[in-house]
């Protein structure tokens, strides 16, 4: 079966030989795809979901992937021991869930290597809790499905240093990769933020004016994002 372009770009970070844990699954596409190309030794499908995973116990069934998915009920992390997996997928849910995953369980979260992480929404504050609990982001890679952005991010542990809040929002390595979509991207978040700013513009009140305020300096930074970007 052929992968979505979100899905087969995580994919795509996911080192040869790997054990895997596809921590909220749901369908199942990436186990099945991991093993069956070969890339995983084993992946373990996570869902806290049970109707989650009548979907993909239903599909492995019609695969012969059977003894290399592992399927298993829980929340987040618990349905691993340490050390059991290397690589772990986190993708298609919050940046704030994703974080509140990673961070429930520090000893199982620090026995793995890779960390493949997608948030669909809050991938700053995701951004942060990384840098704040010496995570190094290694690569970075922008997906546009259905006229939406997916930020797909793989870390290690490591230390990293920030050097401007704004790789916060928009990360380093899409500018140093000259990432495909940066600039449409960047030019997005701009002209939502000037919709906001055309709509605070003649509001008086103390909040509309320090939004006003924090949405021309976002504006700002954005913009030389994109002087970055094409300068690099
Ligand atoms: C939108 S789906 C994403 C499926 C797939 N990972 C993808 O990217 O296409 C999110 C899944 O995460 C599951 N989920 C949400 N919170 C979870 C948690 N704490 N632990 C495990 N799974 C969770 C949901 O049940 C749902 O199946």
């Amino acid at each position: 079966m052929k992968l979505s372009d979100r899905l087969q770009a995580i994919a795509n970070f996911v080192p040869r030989n790997s054990i895997v844990g596809d921590i909220g699954t749901d369908h199942g596409y990436i186990p099945v795809y991991l093993v069956e190309n070969k890339i995983s030794k084993k992946v373990i499908a996570a869902d806290i979901s049970s109707n989650s995973l009548d979907k993909i116990i239903q599909y492995v069934k019609l695969t012969n992937c059977k003894k290399d998915i592992d399927i298993r009920l829980g929340d987040g992390l618990e349905v691993v021991k340490p050390f059991e997996i290397d690589t772990v997928v986190i993708a298609g849910m919050g940046g704030l869930l994703i974080k509140d995953i990673l961070d429930k369980d520090k000893v199982k979260r620090d026995s793995i290597t890779h960390f493949i992480l997608q948030p669909n929404i809050a991938s700053k504050e995701l951004r942060e809790y990384l840098f704040e609990n010496n995570f190094e982001i290694i690569d970075e890679k922008l997906i546009k499905e259905d006229n939406k952005f997916y930020e797909i991010i793989y870390a290690r542990k490591g230390k990293a240093y920030i050097s401007k809040e704004i790789y916060y929002e928009i990360g380093k390595k899409l500018i140093l990769n000259k990432d495909p979509l940066l600039e449409e991207f960047v030019n997005n978040k701009i002209k939502t933020n000037e919709k906001i700013l055309e709509e605070l513009k003649d509001k008086n009140t103390e909040k509309s004016m320090e939004r006003y305020k924090e949405l021309i300096e976002k504006n700002c930074e954005l913009k030389e994002v994109l002087k970055e970007y094409e300068s690099n």
